[in-house]
């Protein structure tokens, strides 16, 4: 099985493509998360997660479903990190999940993919990001050849201050950045509702046909980066930066 966590559309489009290779469907972990069934998933074979690197680390939202999740004894667990420069701590974060579920770890592979951070960052030109994707799909390519052949994807040693202090950084991030109350919608919003449809976590609702932001916000870029008038900004820092519109990114 194939399982991903996507907020512009990377990881659903690398998700999609080992997919594909292995003859199966990707599956959004939202489609759990946001019914809070837990499911337990009984198929044999090869699980395969794809999720972003948000500062170091998974996502939340992918560790939060691998903890929640049943998955059957022993199964062999590929890990696919999506990000624009490096999956930091991801390796370990997964190796010792796996361990604590009972399953088999099979290694974590990077795949780097255009900046989609534009509430800190500015993703790069068009152009530079269909080099960046071209270069992505060789090395996806590569990956899928692993996978299919049973091998352990090469996975780079994470030093225990690495781990911890990272961890540390990112566990402020969570709790204290990753806040709503920068984002707003423009004059330019036309209350297409794209936006609310976007968002993994369920997290924005309309008022007086203007989008309005909950509290479960992962900072995925979603609603910023898909809004079809680029009506949403996240305070000063973005207003005239370029919105990221990945492959694959949508409903
Ligand atoms: C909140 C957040 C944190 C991020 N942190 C990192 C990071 O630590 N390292 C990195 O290389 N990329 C980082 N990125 C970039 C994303 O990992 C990258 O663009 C990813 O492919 C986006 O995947 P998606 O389109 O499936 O959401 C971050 C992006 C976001 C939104
Ligand atoms: S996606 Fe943009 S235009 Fe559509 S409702 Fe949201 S903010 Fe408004
Ligand atoms: S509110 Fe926007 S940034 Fe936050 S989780 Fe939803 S789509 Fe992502």
């Amino acid at each position: 099985m194939v399982f991903y966590f996507s907020g512009t559309g990377n990881s659903r489009f690398v998700a999609r493509r080992i997919a594909k290779a292995v003859g199966q469907e990707a599956v959004d972990i939202t489609a759990y998360t946001k019914t809070m069934e837990r499911p337990e998933f009984t198929e044999s074979g090869v699980y395969v997660f794809v999720c972003p690197s948000y500062m170091s680390a998974p996502a939340r939202a992918m560790t939060d479903f691998l903890g929640w999740a049943g998955f059957p004894e022993g199964i062999k667990a590929y890990f696919i990190v999506t990000c624009a420069a490096s999956m930091g701590i991801t390796p370990k974060v997964y190796s010792e999940l796996c361990e604590q579920k009972g399953l088999e770890y099979m290694g974590s592979a990077q795949v780097e993919m255009p900046q989609n951070y534009i509430a800190l960052f500015t993703t790069k030109k068009v152009e530079e990001n269909i080099d960046i994707l071209e270069k992505a799909e060789i090395e996806i390519d590569r990956i899928i050849g692993l996978i299919v052949n049973g091998e352990v994807l090469e996975t780079k040693k994470i030093g225990s201050l690495e781990y911890s202090v990272t961890k540390w950084v990112r566990d402020i991030y969570y709790k204290d950045f990753m806040k709503t109350k920068k984002f707003k919608a423009t004059d330019k919003c036309i209350a297409c509702r794209k936006c609310v449809k976007v968002c993994p976590l369920s997290n924005i609702t309309m008022k007086d046909n203007r989008p309005v932001w909950g509290n479960k916000c992962t900072h995925c870029m979603a609603c910023i980066n898909q809004c079809p008038k680029d009506a949403i900004e996240y305070g000063k820092g973005t207003v005239g930066k370029p919105r990221y519109k990945g492959p694959e990114s949508g409903v």
